[in-house]
């Protein structure tokens, strides 16, 4: 992504902020639109709510409905997913003995929305364990189809889960769960701008490079159908909590790590704030705080200087354990850039 797209957004720039999918960012027209709305709100709150409400809400729908595909007529805004997830699931008629499918890919809100409906409606909630990984998009479909049943009425899944960040099959499974008349619920929390409108690859760059670092096995095939601008990656530790305060302390990095299974999940999210270099820093703090903990220490070395993470990918340069060099070697592989260039020790910039 371009440095010119940052500017657009009001980030700390002493901070790698790599967890839009948690709570992005907003960008700085959108901040200052909804501030003026606020305003014009506060100067005349009869005027706004009691007369002008719906008209702005009717145009605000087309714009939205004009962006997603759909009818105005069939949008509702609301104050998040989770709302709008309460909302579809408490308006369904479960009946005792009625069954709704779902995955163990679930966002936690979610999750126990259902699971709290279903216990006082006297219905099952069925979490389908998703194999990981994940062989294609016809043998995930397969393995929550062989679920259900003739008392299932509500299908509830993920376009794009939270823990492992895959794209799963919806169209499908919602062709099949409409032919079945089964009421299907989506979770599309990512999925708005991610898909179809996968604009960018830092999303792959993160995957691909994490792999290469040895990080853990991937959770899916490669390629755009499994992912787009969040990936997991699996870290070959037990103290996902740990690694994540030592990114967060020692590398400036703000990215979770998702206990899920047996896992723990390096979860990336990225968006139009992010460069290339706010990749790097991650491939090389991350290298640095598995080589400390294969050596039997809980900590990654200290950050020495420099307000950013650029610096810490700069001391991993320097830094001469083997994880380190195989992943130098594998960047100097691609980049094609000869040794003396690319090992030089740039200065820190203010932001990449
Ligand atoms: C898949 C999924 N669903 C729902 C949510 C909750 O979103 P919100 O905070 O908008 O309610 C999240 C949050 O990260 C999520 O990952």
């Amino acid at each position: 992504m371009s440095v010119a797209l940052r500017e657009f957004f009001l980030l700390r720039p002493d901070v790698v902020f790599l967890n839009h999918g948690s709570f992005g960012a907003c960008p700085r027209p959108v901040f200052e639109a909804y501030q003026r709305w606020q305003r014009e709100l506060e100067g005349q709150p009869v005027e706004f709510l009691g007369r002008r409400f719906p008209g702005l809400m009717a145009e605000a729908r087309r714009a939205l409905a004009e962006y997603v595909g759909a009818d105005p007529d069939d949008l509702v805004y609301v104050s998040n997913a989770t709302m709008g997830i309460n909302i579809a699931a408490r308006s369904l008629p479960l009946a005792p003995g009625d069954e709704v499918l779902s995955t163990d890919q679930e966002y936690g809100a979610a999750e126990r929305t259902w699971r709290f409906l279903c216990e006082r409606r006297g219905a099952r909630f069925i979490q389908a364990e998703i194999p990981v990984p994940a062989a294609s998009h016809e043998h995930v479909t397969d393995t929550l189809w062989a679920q259900v049943s003739p008392r299932t009425r509500v299908l509830f899944i993920s376009h794009v889960t939270s823990p492992s960040a895959l794209i799963l099959p919806v169209v499908e499974l919602v062709r099949r769960a409409r032919a079945a008349g089964i009421i299907s619920v989506i979770d599309g929390a990512h999925a708005v701008g991610q898909i179809p409108l996968n604009l960018d690859t830092l999303g792959a760059d993160a995957r691909a490079g994490l792999l290469a670092l040895g990080a853990g096995p991937a959770l899916s095939p490669d390629g755009p159908a499994w992912y787009a601008q969040m990936v997991s990656v699996p870290l070959p530790l037990s103290d996902g909590e740990g690694a994540q305060r030592r990114l967060r302390e020692d590398f400036a990095i703000e990215v979770p790590i998702v206990a899920w299974r047996q896992m723990q999940l390096l979860r990336v999210s990225v968006q139009g704030y992010n460069t290339k270099s706010d990749i790097e820093a991650l491939f090389a703090a991350t290298a640095r705080i598995l080589e400390a903990r294969a050596q039997g220490s809980p900590t990654a070395p200290r950050r020495v200087s420099g307000p950013r993470a650029e610096s810490s990918c700069h001391g991993v340069l320097r830094c001469d354990c083997p994880r380190a060099r195989r992943h130098g070697q594998r960047r100097r592989r691609a980049s094609g850039r000869p040794r003396a260039a690319r090992d030089r020790v740039r200065p820190p910039s203010p932001r990449a």
